[in-house]
């Protein structure tokens, strides 16, 4: 019933698609997140990048890739020749998951059933902006695009291909990924691995 009403809503665009997910109670995650984050983007753009899902600042801020990721995105984006504007951006699970500890608040992972639950969003955002490729960012939106848990390791900087109902997809690592390597120079070489997989999407534009 919840996909009738997703896929109802899609008919009349993203606006109207961000509309939907404002009251969205297809999981708990509702409950305790500030609001849902939709997807931003222009309606057709070429490449689409997935994400996990908001965190602390997305969630306050109400859009995707503001916070500390954002800005690594952001660094390698502009590294390789792809403005942000030019791509939609947005993420496998549409709220913030999260356990307080004191003030903080402490990024969960997003397990299959949110995903799952989550996942008619996304199908009705890929059919509207209709991307050349996607770009999974990480192992949730890898899970969340393919529909079952794959080895990110064994697919990253490859591109699947699509199908009927599903462009193309290349699979790469999540922009936090960085942020948790404690090794400078590990960190370094990941992201010039993560800049080169990034660029192959360019070749989509
Ligand atoms: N991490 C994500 O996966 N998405 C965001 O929007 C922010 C951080």
């Amino acid at each position: 019933e919840a996909q009738e009403e997703a896929r109802g809503v899609a008919l009349n665009g993203l606006p109207a698609l961000s509309r939907a997910l404002e009251s969205c109670q297809r999981c708990d995650l509702c409950r305790y997140a500030t609001q849902s984050v939709p997807g931003i983007g222009p309606d057709h753009a070429p490449l689409m990048l997935v994400g996990e899902q908001p965190g602390d600042q997305e969630d306050l801020q109400g859009k995707p890739f503001v916070g500390p990721a954002g800005q690594v995105l952001d660094r390698v984006l502009s590294a390789v020749g792809i403005e942000r504007s030019e791509v939609y951006l947005t993420n496998a699970v549409k709220h913030f998951k999260f356990v307080s500890k004191g003030r903080r608040r402490i990024h969960q992972t997003p397990g299959r059933t949110e995903i799952v639950a989550c996942s008619p969003w996304l199908d009705q955002e890929i059919r509207l902006v209709q991307p050349k490729l996607i770009v999974t960012l990480g192992a949730t939106a890898l899970q969340a695009v393919e529909g079952r848990v794959s080895r990110l390791g064994a697919l990253r900087g490859h591109v699947r291909d699509g199908s009927a109902t599903r462009p193309p997809s290349l699979a790469t690592i999540h922009p936090s990924y960085l942020l948790r390597l404690p090794e400078p120079l590990r960190a370094q070489e990941e992201e010039q691995r993560f800049m080169q997989e990034l660029s192959a999407a360019r070749d989509w534009l």
